[in-house]
């Protein structure tokens, strides 16, 4: 029966070490160690033995199953790792793919144009006193429309235009469709005089075309204080506009409609392309719409906890994906988040 058991052990071991797969080492290891395997069967013999044989068969065969054990702990960890390895080179990372990128001059990183604009912008609000605000992508009714001085029969909260959540409860959620939700944030925040701007992405659940994405960015400013006059708002956006274009630029305002500001504006500026004269950028009139605009709303005000009957203001909104359009002569919006290397990589800079 010792030779047996020797035999049992000497052909486990050959076999343990040709497996490769975890179901055929969990079948090696019943097949000799479970309750009718090799070794039991080996045991169930004992009964027949002499008390000496059973002492030494029982002792050898307790060492042999221990040992075997081990070895099938062992086999699992080198077939784990086997694995593991196997995948690793299954989603190996080609490095020299760069080398491609590199022929093609795609290799550089930098700053995306409507973020380049963005900092230029800031920079030129922050020398002229004003403070950089955020606010969230997500917000409520009241800070996106009521608060505005939209109420909920305007077209402006149609279903077509506004990405909504689902409702629940009272306050219903949606994706801001403009960066003036962060005008009601700005008002709750200070008291006046406070003059700031807030940058960020804007959604509109709208068809794309070549002038329009659901996803592009605004940069909303707003001005309270004593006396705020449209003399003020221009010079603010006169200002603006020479330091984007770093030249003088001529405006002109057309009355415009938005329920949170009245008077309300569209600030154009003469066409910087053929300087008044006529083409195809400002449809031969010499004029390019470029910001609305105008003094805000006694109401938004009044959501804001602005004294009315001391303060006013003015506030606009800056589109920074035309502006960069405008700066690169760029014709197509969808190709600003197209995520097209070849497009964007011609804007690397550092
Ligand atoms: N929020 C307006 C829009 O997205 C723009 C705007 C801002 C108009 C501030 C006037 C004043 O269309």
């Amino acid at each position: 029966m010792i030779a047996k058991l020797d035999e049992i052990f000497k052909t486990f071991q050959n076999e343990i070490k040709n497996i490769e797969k975890m179901p055929d080492l969990m079948q090696l290891k019943s097949r000799y160690l479970g309750k009718t395997g090799e070794l039991s069967g080996i045991l169930k013999g004992l009964k027949d033995a002499t008390p000496e044989e059973r002492q030494s068969i029982g002792a050898k065969s307790n060492q042999f199953k221990r040992q075997m054990e081990d070895m099938v702990v062992d086999r699992i960890q080198e077939i784990e790792l086997a694995q593991i390895n196997e995948s690793l080179e299954a989603k190996r990372i080609d490095i020299s793919l760069r080398d491609s990128l590199l022929e093609k001059g795609m290799d550089k990183a930098g700053l995306h144009p409507v973020s380049t604009i963005q900092r230029e912008i800031e920079d030129i609000f922050l020398n002229m006193g004003f403070e950089i605000l955020d606010g969230p992508h997500i917000e409520d009714e009241y800070h996106n429309f009521e608060a505005l001085n939209i109420p909920e029969d305007h077209p402006a909260r149609d279903m077509q235009d506004t990405f909504w959540f689902e409702r629940e409860g009272e306050n219903r959620h949606l994706l801001r469709t403009h960066t003036s939700s962060i005008q009601v944030h700005g008002m709750k925040k200070h008291k006046p005089p406070f003059k700031f701007v807030g940058p960020g992405k804007v959604f509109r659940c709208e068809r794309t075309d070549a002038s329009h994405e659901m996803c592009f960015h605004q940069l909303e400013g707003m001005m309270v204080g004593e006396n705020i006059s449209v003399a003020n708002l221009i010079y603010f956006m006169k200002t603006l506009l020479s330091e984007i274009f770093k030249k003088e630029v001529e405006v002109r305002l057309r009355p415009g409609f938005f329920p949170f500001v009245e008077p309300g504006f569209e600030l154009d500026i003469r066409c910087l392309i053929c300087g008044g004269d006529g083409c195809s950028v400002c449809k031969q009139s010499g004029w390019v719409e470029l910001l609305p605009c105008g003094m805000v709303h006694p109401n938004v005000l009044k959501h804001g906890e602005v004294d009315t009957t001391k303060y006013n203001g003015f506030a606009f909104g800056l589109g920074l994906d035309r502006l960069v359009m405008m700066k690169y002569g760029i014709d197509d919006i969808r190709h600003l988040h197209g995520g097209d290397l070849r497009f964007v990589s011609q804007f690397a800079n550092y």
